[in-house]
This record gives C-alpha cells, sequence and structure tokens, in this order.
C-alpha cells in the first residue's frame, strides 16, 4: 500500500549565512547551494527513504530544472508518473539563507507548483485504490488541497495537511477534509492568532485545532519537541538530543515519516516518533533531499535514544 503525496517541487537556492539579516540589510553569504526542494517532493523523498511506496502528484516546468527535478525524485524511489510538465510557467523555486545556527528563512516563487490543479486530481485516481495516505501541503493552490482532500476522504483514505505556509485564514471546508493537521509553532499561531511558542501553548493550540474539528492536530516545536491532540487524549513526544546543522525540511521528515509509518501499518503513537527521529535526523545534514534518513538510520537512531521516548508512546 502507498503514500500519495500532493504538493510542491522547487529548485532550492541556498544561501550560508552567519546570521540572519534584519528587512533593508545586506550581509555576506559564504557559500551558495543549488538542490531539489519544494515541501512536496521533500516529503516524498522522506516517505520513499523509509520504505513506503511512495508517488508524487505535481508539476515542474518546462525548463532545465523540470529533468533535473524529476529524475532527482526517481533516484530516490518516489514514482513520477503523475508528475506532469506545465506550459504556462517555469518550476518552482525558493530561496532559502541559513545561518550558522541551522535557522532559516525560505522565499517561494510557486511557478508551475501553482497550477497544480483539478486534472492532477483526477489524474491521481487511478493511485486511490492502492493508497493508504494521502499527504498535502499549502504551495499548490487552496481549491486543489480541498478537491483532492475530499475525494481521499470519500474513498476512505486518510489525509494528512501539513499547513505551510499557514494561510491568512483557516477556510472553513478545511476540517472536512483532513484526518491530522500538522502545523509547527509558528504556523500554528498564524493559523489561531496566538503565539505558540513552548508546550503548554502547543498543547492549547493542538486542542482548539481538534475543537474546529480536526480529528488530530500536531503542533511540531523543533527542539522542543512535538504535542499531538486527538478527541480523546494528548500527548508528548519529546525532541531528540541532536547538534542542529540545516533545519531545512525538517518539519518535511516529520511528515513524510509519520505517512510512511502509517502506510506500514503503525500507530499514531508510533508515527509520531518516526516522525520526531526523522525531522531529529534531517537537521543534522545540510540540505532537504539530501538530508533525508533512510530507514536503516531511522531503525539504529531510534535504538540509541530508546530513552527519550516516553512509555506511553512505546510501542
Ligand atoms: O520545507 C522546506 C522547503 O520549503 C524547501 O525545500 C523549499 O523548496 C520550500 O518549499
Amino acid at each position: 500500500m502507498s503514500v500519495i503525496v500532493l504538493g510542491s517541487i522547487n529548485t532550492d537556492f541556498v544561501v550560508k549565512v552567519n546570521r540572519l539579516p534584519i528587512a533593508g540589510e545586506t550581509i555576506d553569504g559564504y557559500d551558495l547551494l543549488t538542490a531539489a526542494g519544494g515541501k512536496g517532493a521533500n516529503q516524498a523523498v522522506a516517505a520513499a527513504r523509509l520504505g513506503a511506496q511512495t508517488h508524487m502528484v505535481g508539476r515542474v516546468g518546462r525548463d532545465r530544472f523540470g529533468p533535473e527535478l524529476c529524475d532527482g525524485l526517481q533516484s530516490q524511489g518516489v514514482q513520477i508518473a503523475h508528475v506532469s510538465v506545465d506550459e504556462r510557467s517555469p518550476s518552482g523555486t525558493a530561496m532559502i539563507m541559513v545561518d550558522r545556527l541551522g535557522e532559516n528563512q525560505i522565499a517561494i516563487v510557486a511557478g508551475a507548483n501553482g497550477n497544480v490543479g483539478q486534472s492532477d486530481v483526477e489524474n491521481m485516481i487511478e493511485l486511490l485504490p492502492y493508497a493508504k495516505v494521502l499527504l498535502m501541503q499549502l504551495e499548490i493552490p487552496l481549491n486543489t488541497v480541498e478537491l483532492a482532500g475530499r475525494l481521499a476522504r470519500a474513498n476512505d483514505i486518510p489525509v494528512i495537511l501539513d499547513p505551510a505556509p499557514a494561510p491568512t485564514d483557516i477556510p472553513a471546508w478545511l476540517f472536512a477534509c483532513i484526518d491530522i493537521i500538522t502545523p509547527n509553532e509558528i504556523e500554528a499561531s498564524q493559523l489561531l492568532r496566538f503565539p505558540v511558542h513552548d508546550r503548554e501553548t502547543a498543547i492549547e493550540a493542538a486542542l482548539a485545532l481538534v475543537q474546529m474539528g480536526a480529528g488530530t492536530a500536531i503542533v511540531k516545536l523543533g527542539g522542543q519537541g512535538a504535542v499531538c491532540a486527538t478527541a480523546d487524549e494528548t500527548f508528548f513526544m519529546p525532541a531528540f538530543p541532536i547538534r542542529p546543522v540545516d533545519m531545512v525540511a525538517a518539519g518535511d521528515a516529520f511528515n513524510g515519516a509519520m505517512a510512511a509509518a502509517i502506510a506500514a501499518g503503525l500507530t499514531l503513537k508510533q508515527a509520531l516518533v518516526w516522525g520526531a527521529a526523522a525531522g531529529a535526523l534531517c537537521a543534522t545534514k545540510s540540505g532537504a533531499q539530501a538530508a533525508m534518513p533512510t530507514l536503516d538510520e531511522l531503525t539504529s537512531f531510534l535504538e540509541q535514544h530508546r530513552h527519550i521516548v516516553p512509555e506511553n508512546l512505546s510501542p
């Protein structure tokens, strides 16, 4: 059974800086990298490297980046038969700055991702009979996410939504289309309009999202762990101790790993542990897709850090 990822595919231009600039400031960077990215594609690679049969649904432009991005996905084991070439716009792009602490700032130009629409969702239909989960983000049009979410739910396929980048308002239809929502603290603050910055405020946010209709809400707090709330219970997964190098795509690793865990038949609690471990491992390496852990890496990391996983989350 497989994971379907409907989402963005980008080329990332990454500048390494000592510190992130403030508005209006020019600073020196010390390195420039070009790498495959996009929240959708990153999450697809994360799921595939953890052993899930993974189908990417999305668009690239008819430019030199398109074939590179598709080849990159394929080389990581992601099925790309449902990635099409958009004739109207260039491939998606992200400009990223990463500082010495691994913190980042990202600006994206959607390009072809902004044209992912009804025909892509219709193409996806043939994948549904084999799908165990649909994973989406918000770097493609909101109405496409709604269409795909409704279709998946009508076919009893659970839907995970990473609400990144966060919309200014939570659309009324959102909770009718998704099962699990996974904002980080910034996205949770933007969605709920109160500051989310620690375990207590994350619990408040997760419960608010459940009350609004999310079956499960997971608020990711980076180095402070993650909170998960359902209608019945709330639990906390502490962060694994790591020395972060580059936080870009750590959230993507988290989501991709959760989807892979669900596709492998693991419980929600086990999926949360996989997500936290994959996010931590990703943050220890530079880049987005290149930093996604393999199943062997994840398994041995979890063995070494078994003491971090609370008893109520252990299998
Ligand atoms: O989550 C990280 C990703 O966000 C980057 O790869 C970039 O492409 C943007 O989509």
